[in-house]
């Protein structure tokens, strides 16, 4: 029996981090050897943003890349593939946009979330519709499943209505697909304020140096109410405790009993965390080698994940096609 596909991917927009990695990188490292993986480096998505300055989303495209290969996507067995260069995503796109409203589109959350952050009041027609792309994206490759951050799932619903009408109104050609969300969908910032990102300066990136990572954790916010190192701690309330839930589980239960004790001082708790994280990094970094010294390698896996990619998504045009009474001759 042939494996289940899991479709996922990433704006390139700049470097990802640990929010990133708990969230999704994680699930979908961990996923690969049991479905047949497609990543989308989601370049067009990007353009809802950028479209003022295209020229930047190129570095990010090998940026994100290189971040999926330090993390352990495994190109061997994973397709790493680039949005613009499949031409049928963007056709399926278009048919797709006569079967969604736009009231649907007006109503998912994270557009709103995202409309609002970027102080967008007219929205284009590109950002309003990019759920529509991102249908498309999920769909070229038929996937049952896909890896991805809290924030996605409005996205993954309207994919599976657009799904579920495309298969009733002309023929069931796709499966309905599943969101997978991480074990930590919104890990918090350095700030203890908001979720981790990249706009909001507070974040620990995936390639950052092990020097940097130490002072990012040392200048974390925990509990205002411990001043005092033998101060009864809360951390419940605690960002750095919030941290070694999601990367340092076996120490949790001994952390939480001590900080609660005023038995361990938050200089001590973030030397620890620090160590912890870093020994996460430390593989990533080592991955990340070879392609530091040669950067034709990250080109060479994306033409080749793009080239596989564009194969499956010509043969499920010809399929959407022929549902739609849109295969009148060849030429
Ligand atoms: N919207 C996703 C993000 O902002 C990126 C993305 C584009 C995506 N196409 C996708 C995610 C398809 C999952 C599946 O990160």
């Amino acid at each position: 029996m042939s494996k289940k596909r899991i479709l996922t991917g990433d704006r390139p927009t700049g470097r990802l981090h640990l929010g990133h990695y708990v969230g999704s990188l994680k699930n979908r490292v961990k996923l690969q050897h049991d479905y047949e993986t497609y990543i989308i480096v989601a370049d067009v998505q990007a353009l809802t943003t950028n479209f003022a300055n295209p020229e930047k989303i190129a570095g990010d495209v090998r940026q994100v890349t290189a971040d999926y290969l330090a993390v352990g996507i495994n190109p061997e067995i994973s397709t790493i593939l680039v949005q613009s260069m499949i031409p049928e995503i963007a056709e399926l796109t278009v048919y797709f946009s006569m079967i969604v409203t736009v009231n649907q589109l007006r109503h998912n959350p994270t557009i709103k979330l995202e409309a609002a952050q970027y102080g967008y009041q007219d929205l284009t027609y590109g950002f309003l519709g990019y759920p529509v792309s991102q249908a498309a994206d999920i769909t070229f490759c038929k996937a049952d499943l896909v890896p991805v951050g809290g924030d996605q799932i409005p996205h993954i619903e309207q994919t599976r209505k657009i799904v579920r009408r495309f298969n009733q109104l002309y023929r069931p050609v796709f499966p309905e697909p599943e969101a997978l969300v991480g074990e930590f969908p919104r890990l918090m910032g350095l700030d203890g304020k908001s979720k981790m990102s990249k706009s909001l300066n507070n974040a620990i990136y995936l390639d950052d140096p092990a020097e940097e990572v130490k002072k990012k954790v040392s200048q974390a916010v925990t509990d205002p109410a411990r001043i005092r190192k033998d101060d009864p701690g809360h951390p419940e309330v605690c960002t750095v405790f919030a941290y070694h839930q999601a990367f340092n589980q076996e120490e949790t239960p001994e952390i939480a009993e001590a900080c609660r004790a005023g038995k361990i001082g938050c200089v001590a708790c973030k030397k620890n965390l620090a160590q912890v994280i870093n020994s996460l990094l430390e593989p990533m970094r080592e991955r990340r080698v070879p392609y530091q010294n040669n950067p034709a390698l990250i080109d060479d896996i994306l033409r080749e994940g793009t080239r596989k990619a564009r194969n499956v998504a010509i043969e499920t045009m010809k399929e959407v096609k022929a549902a739609m009474h849109l295969d009148y001759f060849p030429i």
